[in-house]
This record gives structure tokens, sequence and C-alpha cells, in this order.
């Protein structure tokens, strides 16, 4: 792919000088769903599956971009004053997105670039495509203007963009596993202070697998903002007897003690899952240090039932492939990964089972489904590059 933007950039552009190529990865999370906007923990870590760049600086103010996956699409035009917040539509609403926050935080471009952008991971399958894109603009802008921010600040801007120019009220989990990723490793998150630590990710006798239910989704266009705001609305009842900051910083048992004061039982519900999901997520790690893979992917089904009846926002998709997963021997755990709504279930499977796994599931989804779903086998990759 890297190949690929570069030699696009020759064909569509017609320069060949001064191009410079970046990438950035995509994610997919382990465990922790739904936590990161409610003060709690999350598990993701990197793909080597990401979006890449070339890149070159132009000698007046217009912005040109241009994307290989839309080989149909023209090239956008469009120039380093001109920013709508909310309005902009289409792809390079994410990357103007970008430009716009750096710009709000006292970093202006002094000059327009021509770039093209590239991907690997199938849009719309909740594995951070939009992230990746986000931190991929913020790497490129930091190397093209010598910007002097960390990839932490990047992962910032780029959820700044995504809230306040593209509209989706997202957590931080996405734009930090895509700038903090690191080969081989898993990052612990806490999001209500950003302290991390990286937990080795090395299967032995497992692999991991995703399968894209290939159901397209828009977060954006999801009841994912509802979500938020549900959560909200219960951390105001709770707030009256408890004081906490947010819902992840309640334990389970205080939880139980004060729930009561929701009023409304969708809210409740809403409330349980993240409360929960915060607890799952910290055991997991723990079992997952201890080496106990069994009881991670015990939690990791766990963590799907409960984003399926309490958080509501597994689909028929979804739940086919975990479902399925869940009977197959071998599978230590299966769950919906990422915002929901369609997009990916991530599994872990014993290597020797991994090919039922596929033929099980491929065959059982295109039955009650009525067409296929993809496998990716995956370990985790390492955060953004400059070429
Ligand atoms: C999307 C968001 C993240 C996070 C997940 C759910 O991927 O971008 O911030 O909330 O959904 O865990």
């Amino acid at each position: 792919m890297k190949d690929t933007v570069i030699k696009a950039f020759r064909d569509i552009y017609g320069k060949t000088d001064d191009i410079r190529a970046y990438f950035a990865p995509g994610r997919v999370n382990l465990i922790g769903e739904h936590t990161d906007y409610n003060g709690g923990h999350v598990f993701p870590c990197a793909l080597s599956y990401g979006t890449y760049a070339a890149a070159a600086k132009r000698n007046d103010d217009k912005l040109r971009f241009y994307s290989v996956n839309f080989s149909e699409s023209d090239v956008v035009e469009t120039s380093i004053d001109e920013f709508w917040p909310l309005e902009d539509k289409g792809w390079t609403a994410y990357p103007k997105g970008v430009m716009w926050a750096f710009d709000k935080h006292g970093f202006e471009m002094d000059c327009g670039l021509d770039i093209i952008i590239g991907g690997d991971i199938p849009a719309g399958a909740g594995l951070s495509s939009s992230a990746s894109l986000e931190v991929l603009t913020g790497v490129m802008l930091r190397d093209m203007f010598g910007f002097d921010v960390s990839n932490q600040q990047i992962a910032l801007f780029g959820q700044e963009a995504e809230n306040h120019y593209c509209g989706l009220n997202c957590g931080i989990m996405d734009q930090f596993a895509s700038a903090m990723g690191k080969k081989d490793h898993a990052i612990f998150l806490d999001t209500a202070d950003l302290s991390f630590k990286y937990v080795p990710f090395v299967l032995k006798d497992e692999v991991l697998i995703i399968t894209n239910t290939n159901k397209k989704h828009s977060l954006k266009d999801s009841a994912y903002n509802d979500r938020r705001r549900e959560c909200g609305e219960a951390l105001e009842a709770l707030q009256k007897v408890t004081g906490a900051e947010a819902l992840c910083k309640l334990s389970p048992e205080e939880f139980e003690k004060q729930k009561h004061v929701i009023g409304d039982p969708v809210c409740l519900r809403r409330a349980k899952h993240a409360v929960y999901e915060d607890r799952r997520a910290v055991d997991g790690v723990k079992a997952l240090e201890a080496g106990d893979l069994e009881e991670f992917g015990r939690l990791m089904n766990a963590s799907h039932v409960s984003l399926r009846d309490d958080y509501e926002v597994s689909c028929r998709e979804l739940d086919v492939l975990a479902e399925t997963a869940w009977e197959i021997p071998g599978v230590l755990g299966s769950r919906m990964t990422g915002g929901g709504f369609g997009g990916c279930t991530v599994s872990i499977v014993k290597k020797e089972a991994a090919d039922e796994f596929c033929r099980i599931i491929g065959e059982t989804y295109r039955d009650k489904v009525g067409y296929d779903c993809t496998f990716y086998i995956v370990s985790p990759g390492g955060g953004p590059e400059v070429f």
C-alpha cells in the first residue's frame, strides 16, 4: 500500500520530488468496550493494517486530497483557510478536522499540501479506519511543519477533530491505540487520566482472529451518541448519592447499592454495562498477566453478552458470529469489538481449531445472514511510521 500511494502521487500530481510517506495503524479492542467515555479502562492493540499517506508541500494555500480507495472519485480541492466544523462532508473531513484542531492549538500550516491516502483496513468495519486517518494526518503535519507535539497529543487532537469537526462523540481509545501502538503488546489504558501500560500479548498455542460481518456501519449514523447521553443521565442520578466523577469510578458493589436512584430502566442497564465492563477489563488484564487465557476468554464472552443485552449495541450479524464461536471446541473467547452496530468480532482460538473455526462460522453465517463474513488472523502491530 505504501508503494501504491507513492505511485498514485506521481500519477495524479505529476510530482516526483520531496514526497514523504506515512503510516498509522488501525486497532482492535480486546476488552473494555464503551468504557472510554465513562472514565474507565480499555485494552486495545494496534494492528499491522492501517492507513498510508504520501504527501508534499505546495507553494500556495491549496490542499488537495485523493484516496486510492475511492478511485472513482476526483481529487478533492480546498485550502488551509476553509474549515467547516460539523458541516464538512465525506472522508476528507477527518484529515481536515485534524488540521483544524492543530490550528486551534496554535499549530498553523504555512502552506498547502498535496496528499494521497490509501488504507488496507476495511472501511466501516469497526477497526478504526477513521482514527488511523486522523493519527496519520497528525503524524504527517508534525513531520511536514516541524510541530512540537507528542503522539499522545496527536491522539487527543484526533479525538477533538472527531468530536467537534466530524460530530461523533467518541472517547479516546481508538486514536490512542493508533498513536501509541507497540508491536506484540496491547495497551491497558485508564481513560480517566490517560495513564497506561503495555502488556505483552503474544499467543503461543492460540491465534487472534478478527471476523468481519461485512455489515457496513457508520457510528455517526448509529445510536452511539445516544449511548453517551444515556450514560450521562445515569451518572447525573448517581452523582446525587455517590459523588462519583464517572460511571466507571463506581465498583459493581457500590453500583448495586445505589442503582435504585436511576429512574429510567434503559439508563440503568447502560450504566450497569459500563460499571461491570470496566471490572471485566481490569480482571481480564490480571488474568492475562497471570497466564490465564481461559479466564480472559470467559470475560470476553461475558462482555459480548452485556453489550448485546444491556448496552444494546450488538446486532444479529455480530450475535451470529459470537454465539456460533462459543459452541466451537478450542475457542477461548469471542466478542464484538469496537462501537458495534456492525463491524467485527475478535476471538481467541486454539491454533489447531482455527481452520474449523473459519469453516463452521463461514458456513453458519452464510446460511443465517445470507452473505459471507471475512476472517483475518492478526497480531498486535506497532505505532505510526514516517518513511
Ligand atoms: C468507538 C469509539 C471509541 C469507543 C468504542 C467503544 O470505537 O470511537 O471511542 O467508545 O467505540 O468501546
